[in-house]
């Protein structure tokens, strides 16, 4: 390992980073598919205000935060006071209320940490998730959008990097690897750490936003139309960054004593974050810290075998950038689970 860490990149690289944005684009939603989705978005406030007026629908996730492609789901939560009901009361109501209105394949899944009504239309063919005050995800969901607005090479480095792991079956959090979130916020760290930085940290700027969120303050600059040639100074292209991310994962990362923190801009220790040892089901072995709810560390899903698994993955990407002749289509090559 150590000795292919002072790899450095291949003097062609530039030459794939039309084949990657050329992806890239491929992989961006038509107006067609944003508008559908906004149909699926509108009925389903009118099914919602008939039962709970004041209710207000927030979207979030990739169908708000810029980070969706064509396949990304709709997640959708409403605010609402629920008075002395439970939130999986309320879900099972909501789950009769939408069966009641004709939405299909509804099912509430009430034992999830954040639990859920899933739903998918069959006019559309999209698949929905609705929670509950959920507003961290609301507040996470500004954040990532404000980043992407800084830096395009930010949304092309994420699409490409979500593409792989779908592709990779590695995007599968109940198989012990990692979220979309997770990848993104990974993305966002990586461009804040390079040299020159290509992404600023907006939590330790002038607080020109702030939303309170049971009790914890969620602040950072969004002004983002002032920071737009932030990361001017920074010519590295797609295809650069693209190996360079899967290079720090596969060989730089510190993964025993590292947290990476979009929060601060950098890295932080394990220690001073009390993250050493495994508490309950969360083991801490990959450490992404949540921007907002900082005890979250967004890795406690991997395992000692999925970590595994995620480092080989790294390593074959980095390579396969590194060497191969026509990386763009190796590296995108789904993973074969028979073989
Ligand atoms: N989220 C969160 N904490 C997590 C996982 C998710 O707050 N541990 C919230 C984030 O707001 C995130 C949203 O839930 O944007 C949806 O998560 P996810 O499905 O991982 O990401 P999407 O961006 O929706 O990706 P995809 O395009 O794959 O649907
Ligand atoms: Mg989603």
């Amino acid at each position: 390992r150590m000795g292919r860490s002072q790899v450095e990149c291949r003097p062609d690289i530039d030459t794939f980073t039309p084949g990657l944005l050329a992806l890239y684009e491929s992989l961006k939603p038509s107006e067609v598919h944003k508008s559908k989705q906004k149909q699926l978005v509108d009925s389903l406030a009118k099914s919602v205000s008939k039962e709970w007026p004041n209710a207000q629908l927030h979207l979030y996730g990739s169908c708000a935060n810029s980070f969706g492609t064509s396949h990304s789901d709709v997640d959708v939560c409403l605010e609402m006071e629920i008075g002395t009901a439970s939130t999986v009361e309320v879900l099972l109501r909501l789950a009769d209320i939408l069966r009641a209105d004709n939405f299909d394949n509804v099912e509430a899944i009430t034992s999830a940490r954040v639990p859920i009504v899933k739903m998918s239309d069959s006019g559309s063919g999209f698949s929905c998730d609705i929670c509950i005050n959920n507003l961290f995800a609301v507040a996470n969901t500004k954040l990532l959008k404000d980043y992407a607005q800084i830096d395009q090479r930010l949304l092309q480095l994420a699409f490409l990097v979500k593409h792989w792991a779908k592709l990779r079956g590695v995007n599968e959090t109940y198989r012990g690897t990692l979220s979309s979130y997770a990848y993104v916020l990974m993305c966002i760290n990586f461009l804040q750490l390079r040299e020159p930085k290509i992404l600023p940290c907006l939590q330790a700027m002038e607080q020109t936003y702030t939303m309170n969120v049971d009790g914890t303050e969620c602040a950072y600059f969004d002004e983002v139309h002032q920071l737009q040639y932030f990361g001017a100074e920074n010519k590295e292209g797609i295809a650069e960054l693209l190996w360079a991310f899967f290079h720090y994962w596969a060989f730089h990362h510190d993964y025993r004593r590292d947290v990476i923190s979009v929060r601060t801009g950098s890295t932080i220790s394990k220690q001073e974050k009390n993250w050493t040892t495994r508490v309950g089901s969360d083991r801490h072995l990959m450490c992404i810290e949540d921007p907002f709810e900082t005890g979250h560390d967004l890795g406690r899903v991997v395992d000692r075998q999925t970590i595994r698994i995620l480092r080989e993955e790294f390593e074959r990407a980095a390579a396969v950038l590194q060497y191969n002749d026509d990386p763009c289509v190796a590296l995108f090559e789904p993973y074969d689970y028979e073989n």
